[in-house]
């Protein structure tokens, strides 16, 4: 089918569109409003269908033949475990853990926070609360206590789920003592705490408080689908904003289902049956649209990987992976490739295995340079497909829609807009720009099922920075720039966000701790180039006056203070000394030249800056730095 009148009439009629789309799912009742403004005047799709997001994704395969079908392939290197789950198994796990949460009062519209790492439990756990209408809230393992305990408190969980430990590559990471001080930061506090025993970090339960997984599993009754509105909450997920403060993402059942089985087939070209392997965590938004919810809700086959690209135990493991279970489609960050790469430049590694049944890889998270993308696509033989979207909207808004047609590949594009957005560039006006000029990213209202409709008890907050700066769209955060072809190019985040290895990250969260040193008077955090993560992070420190402090010790310090408060996934390894940091005359940080510094970039002297005599010393300590 071709890609421009599907995309055209997606965007002429977008009731008509979704509609058929939404046919596609099994509602227990159907929509009456396809599309409609809610009391709060904000667009809602599907009004009055009724459905249950975990029997999509379960019983309807069961009843429909795909019982005997494996729904998850476990493949965790790092503890040498494969396990293979097929859906009518997934489907007693997921029933006897929801009537374990029902055994807590868990119901319709509770919350039930997820700390796990990458086991089926933690899929169990998040369909278990699809099942009973319960919002889960999953927190990837690799944050802080803190980060824990701030999203403990927006979320407010009857029951915090989790297990007693992760692997990273041979490190074990045990999350006890995290969730026991988020549990003590945090001010509200859950009814119960359900804890995973994983063999190699067996915790000590605290009496009261902490049940053991299998012990509760053992003596559970299985629960039933509790019939949701379109529009009720499925998830949230926390995604880093301009702020100290995370997001909550909001995301409902109805649009989200009708949305994830559309980009299964139109966007990822696979077929029920077919094996899908999104290469990611089920901590982010990758990994909840792709780990778990597209794949199943599609009949498909998932990888659940718990193990890196490389080191677990070689960079051939993703080669392994795709070979043992016959994987169609892999989707990953361009910093996998790019760490694989790195150990294995001529992709000797690759030659060890069968990959016929890989037909495309996607890439996103983060930027894809051209290297990385030409490296892929000439080792694997088949189209690679940079691919953009964010937790906002939770499927692609730009990708190469490889199911209805195979546009041509143009390396550093991210091809164009998927079917239901009006995407377009302006400049910071509003005003629409011609092919070559780079501006900001936008999204014509109303944005398609499956994107956010709100944020987690601050629609304020959601007007404020999604709606507001450029009135009747919805504003991305990204820059970039559309060619004479209508394709685009995304040249990266315009606000304070940066990407780490594809992780999304606030600045202003590390300037926020960096600043809590006693020593610091003032900071600026800027993301800098990186060959493997793309982007890491960097601080500029300013000393109180009167304070001596050895850069050597300070960066020491504010490294470790960065990891105990955020999380070792911040990545932040440098701190630069500066006598001053460079700022316009109304006290603004001009970031843009400290990170062209720091890249070794041209730069520009704005005419707004307050002294430039501050540049040469800026310049002179990053080369001090460097050297
Ligand atoms: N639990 C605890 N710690 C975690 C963690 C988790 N789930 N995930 C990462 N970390 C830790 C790492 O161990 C590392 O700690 P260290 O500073 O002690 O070494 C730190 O957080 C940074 O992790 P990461 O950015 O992943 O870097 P890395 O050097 O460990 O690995 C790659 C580099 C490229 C192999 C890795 O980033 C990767 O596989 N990236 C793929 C990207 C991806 O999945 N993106 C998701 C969006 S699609
Ligand atoms: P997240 O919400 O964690 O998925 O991060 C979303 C952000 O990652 C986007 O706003 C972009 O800045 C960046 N991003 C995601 N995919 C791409 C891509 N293909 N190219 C460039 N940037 C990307």
């Amino acid at each position: 089918m071709a890609y421009q009148s599907t995309f055209e009439r997606s965007i002429r009629q977008p009731e008509a569109f979704w509609e058929e789309q939404a046919r596609a799912v099994a509602w227990f009742r159907s929509p009456e409003r396809i599309l409609f403004k809610d009391e709060q005047g904000l667009f809602r799709w599907f009004g009055g269908g009724r459905l249950n997001t975990a029997y999509l994704a379960l019983d309807y395969h069961v009843a429909n033949g795909r019982g005997e079908q494996v729904a998850i392939y476990y493949d965790s290197p790092v503890t040498n475990t494969k396990q293979q789950i097929t859906y009518r198994q997934l489907l007693e796990e997921v029933s006897l853990f929801a009537g374990v949460l029902q055994r807590f009062g868990v119901g319709k519209g509770d919350r039930v926070v997820i700390y796990m790492p990458m086991v089926p439990q933690t899929v169990v756990a998040m369909l278990a609360c699809a099942r009973l209408g319960a919002v889960h809230s999953v927190v990837f393992g690799g944050f802080a206590p803190r980060e824990l305990a701030i999203r403990i408190d927006d979320a407010q969980p009857k029951v915090l789920i989790t297990a007693t430990g992760g692997i990273e590559v041979n490190k074990v990471i045990p999350y006890m003592p995290m969730v026991n001080q988020a549990w003590a930061e945090a001010q509200h506090k859950p009814e119960a705490c359900i804890v995973l025993q994983r063999p190699f970090a067996e915790a000590k339960l605290q009496p009261g408080r902490d049940f053991d997984w299998h012990v509760l599993m053992a003596e559970a009754q299985p629960a039933s689908y509790v019939e949701v509105e379109a529009t009720d909450p499925l998830y949230i997920l926390y995604t880093s904003g301009t702020t100290g403060r995370p997001k909550g993402v909001v995301r409902d059942n109805g649009g989200y289902a009708v949305a994830l089985k559309f980009s299964m087939q139109a966007i990822y070209g696979v077929q029920p049956g077919e094996v899908f392997w999104a290469a990611s965590d089920v901590g982010w938004v990758v990994g909840h649209s792709y780990i778990v919810y597209g794949p199943l809700l599609h009949g498909c086959s998932t990888v659940l990987y718990e193990g890196k690209p490389v080191l677990t135990p070689d960079a051939g493991a993703f080669w392994r992976v795709i070979s043992e279970y016959g994987v169609s489609v892999l989707f990953t960050a361009p910093t996998a490739i790019r760490a694989i790469k790195k150990e294995d430049p001529q992709g000797a590694l690759r030659q060890a295995y069968d990959l016929y049944s890989l037909r495309y890889l996607f890439l996103a998270g983060e930027r894809c340079d051209v290297a990385t993308l030409e490296w892929s696509q000439s080792l694997l033989g088949v189209p690679v497909i940079d691919h953009w979207w964010q937790t906002e909207s939770g499927w692609p808004m730009l990708a190469n829609s490889v199911g209805l047609e195979l546009l041509p590949v143009k390396p550093g594009s991210v091809t164009k807009p998927v079917c239901g957005y009006d995407i377009q560039i302006v400049d910071a006006e509003g005003r629409p720009l011609p092919p070559g000029q780079e501006g900001i990213v936008v999204v014509k209202l109303p944005l398609p099922p499956g994107n956010l409709p709100t944020l987690w008890n601050d629609t304020p907050r959601f007007r404020q920075a999604y709606l507001e700066p450029f009135p009747g769209y919805f504003f991305s955060g990204d820059g970039g720039y559309a060619d004479e072809d209508g394709y685009l190019y995304i040249t990266g985040r315009i606000d304070d966000i940066i990407n780490v290895a594809g992780h999304r990250l606030s600045t202003a969260t590390m300037e926020e701790v960096i600043a809590s040193h006693p020593a610091v008077a003032e900071c600026a955090v800027i993301g800098v180039h990186d060959a493997l993560k793309g982007e890491v992070p960097m601080g500029f420190v300013v000393l109180k006056a009167g304070v001596q402090m050895d850069e050597v010790q300070l960066e020491k310090e504010l490294v470790a203070l960065v990891r105990q408060k955020i999380g070792p996934v911040a990545a932040f390894k440098q701190a630069v000394l500066v006598k001053r940091l460079p700022k316009t005359r109304s006290g603004k940080i001009l970031r843009k030249i400290m990170r062209n510094m720091a890249d070794g970039k041209e730069f520009t002297m704005p005419s707004t800056i307050e002294d430039a005599s501050v540049l040469p010393e800026l310049e002179a300590s990053i080369y001090a730095r460097r050297t």
